[in-house]
């Protein structure tokens, strides 16, 4: 059995998979998000520690699964999370997470400092979520602490340093601090020295699948592992994910809805140009890359309308109702920026909107306009994949938008592409497992592991007809964001 523990933003869970890639058994434990200023979001990294070896001990006590037979474990993480630790490896504030936006001054200055030049280094535009306008806003605001610090970690990085004793940090995660040379996979000393960044802070770089050591002593007493559990590098939430969805070659996309949406495509190299519209980060395999646009309002934006108008109901009542509409809603389009946009529009300000709404419409169209307006926003991403050569054969569909028959023939027919669910959807936490399974040598690559693991549902497939309609209402969707810019923004 190997152990894949997903730490996530509001939770962390904990899996056990067999060497057929069956889940035997699953705890999960939840944590809080602090914050203490608006556009602030932090974690008490403690807490990431305290609530995995919850639930790790309650893996072990309610299921079947004993200590010995869990030979291998490794780790998704939210990505991006600074951890700052001292010398003697304590940590020294607040974690600051991927969701805060403190940084938007720092941003700018790289901006102004580096030009194109930031995204030729780090294959990405610096935003406010990622890990180094976060280390620079510490050594501007907090000198004392910035004195202090020896080593900066990422969150799922600091629970395995405190589950073996060592520290390092995995490459695909490393991408998203966008201090990494993306081309070279070393820590850019030509960042490090322009930003007067100590090239020490940086940890040693692992692979996905390193051996990183066994759980050490302390550990193995506090959560009833035992000290013979082989430990690996573990990824990026992302690259994680798209594992679990055996997303290991360039002609499977894979859509993923949850608070926001994720359009992701595995990448041979980093040499594909989008000129910072999508992030670019190192995949899980040694040498590979994956390319995401982030739209951040998708399963959010669906969240809103139910608690605003259908409070009383449930999620998959509301959803289905979409089935008394038509496609294109009756003519209504939503485009889903709520909270702003990250792409292809990095847009803070702007905000969404129903358009063309008529006297005969009735909820079902609202909610029907919701759910492929979602779909359109991954159709602007789609677009821009096709528009720099991919061609893809199929679209794993995951999260909120694989929950429904209706959403992901929607998906079919707006992408007009063969769409495919999970059938066993596990999220990161499965990309995690397969990552120790492939660690201990259970399988000679991640790609092998997929072939056992990793098992598509139903198929879906575009029908002419619909197809047709919704190009026609995506051509109109395209002109919102331009027209409505002026006046939501
Ligand atoms: C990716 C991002 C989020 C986090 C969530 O850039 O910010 O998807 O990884 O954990």
């Amino acid at each position: 059995v190997v152990l894949g523990i997903d730490l996530g933003t509001s939770a962390v869970k904990v899996s056990a998979i067999d060497k057929q890639g069956n889940v035997v058994a699953q705890a999960s434990a939840k944590y809080a998000l602090q914050q203490p200023h608006p556009g602030y979001s932090e974690q008490d990294p403690e807490d990431w520690v305290t609530q995995t070896t919850q639930a790790i001990r309650e893996l072990l006590q309610q299921s079947e699964v004993t200590a010995d037979q869990i030979e291998g474990l490794s780790y998704s993480g939210q990505m991006h999370g600074l951890v700052l630790l001292d010398d003697a490896a304590n940590v020294l504030r607040p974690a600051i997470l991927w969701n805060d936006t403190r940084t938007t001054p720092q941003c700018r200055k790289l901006e102004s400092q580096f030009g194109d030049d930031f995204i030729k280094i780090t294959g990405n535009r610096p935003l406010e979520g990622f890990t180094l306008p976060k280390l620079l806003w510490v050594k501007e605001n907090e000198p004392n602490i910035w004195k202090r610090a020896r080593t900066f970690l990422l969150p799922k990085d600091y629970l395995r340093y405190r589950m073996t004793g060592k520290l390092a940090m995995d490459r695909s995660d490393a991408t998203g601090t966008v201090l990494l040379d993306i081309t070279t996979s070393q820590w850019s000393e030509t960042l490090c020295n322009q930003l007067d960044i100590p090239l020490t802070l940086c940890p040693p770089l692992i692979e996905s699948t390193t051996y990183v050591g066994h759980i050490n002593q302390t550990y193995a007493q506090l959560s009833g592992l035992s000290v013979n559990t082989k430990v690996f590098g573990g990824a990026a939430d992302n690259a994680a994910g798209a594992v679990g969805a055996g997303i290991l070659s360039s002609d499977k996309a894979l859509v993923s809805i949850g608070t926001s949406g994720v359009v992701l495509k595995y990448e041979d190299n980093a040499q594909t140009d989008y000129r910072g519209v999508l992030q670019y980060e190192r995949h899980a395999f040694p040498g590979k890359y994956y390319s995401m646009g982030v739209t951040l309002a998708a399963g959010y934006s669906l969240n809103w309308f139910k608690q605003t108008f259908a409070p009383d109901e449930d999620f998959g009542t509301v959803v289905a109702s979409a089935e008394q509409s038509t496609i294109g809603a009756n003519g209504l389009l939503f485009a889903p920026y709520i909270v702003g946009e990250r792409a292809p529009y990095a847009d803070a300000t702007i905000r969404g909107s129903f358009i063309g709404v008529d006297g005969s419409h009735q909820r079902a169209d609202f909610v029907r306009a919701v759910l492929e307006g979602i779909i359109f926003s991954f159709e602007d991403l789609i677009k821009l994949y096709q528009h720099n050569g991919a061609e893809f054969k199929t679209i794993v569909s995951i999260g909120g938008g694989a929950k429904s028959a209706l959403w992901l023939q929607i998906q079919a027919d707006i992408f007009n592409c063969k769409v495919v669910s999970l059938k066993n959807e596990q999220g990161p936490g499965m990309g995690a497992a397969m990552i120790a399974a492939t660690g201990l040598g259970w399988f000679k690559t991640l790609a092998d592991c997929a072939q056992t693991f990793v098992h598509y549902g139903k198929a879906y497939y575009p029908v002419t007809a619909h197809v047709a309609q919704y190009q026609e209402m995506y051509r109109l969707y395209q002109q919102i964001y331009v027209q409505t810019q002026p006046i939501t923004a």
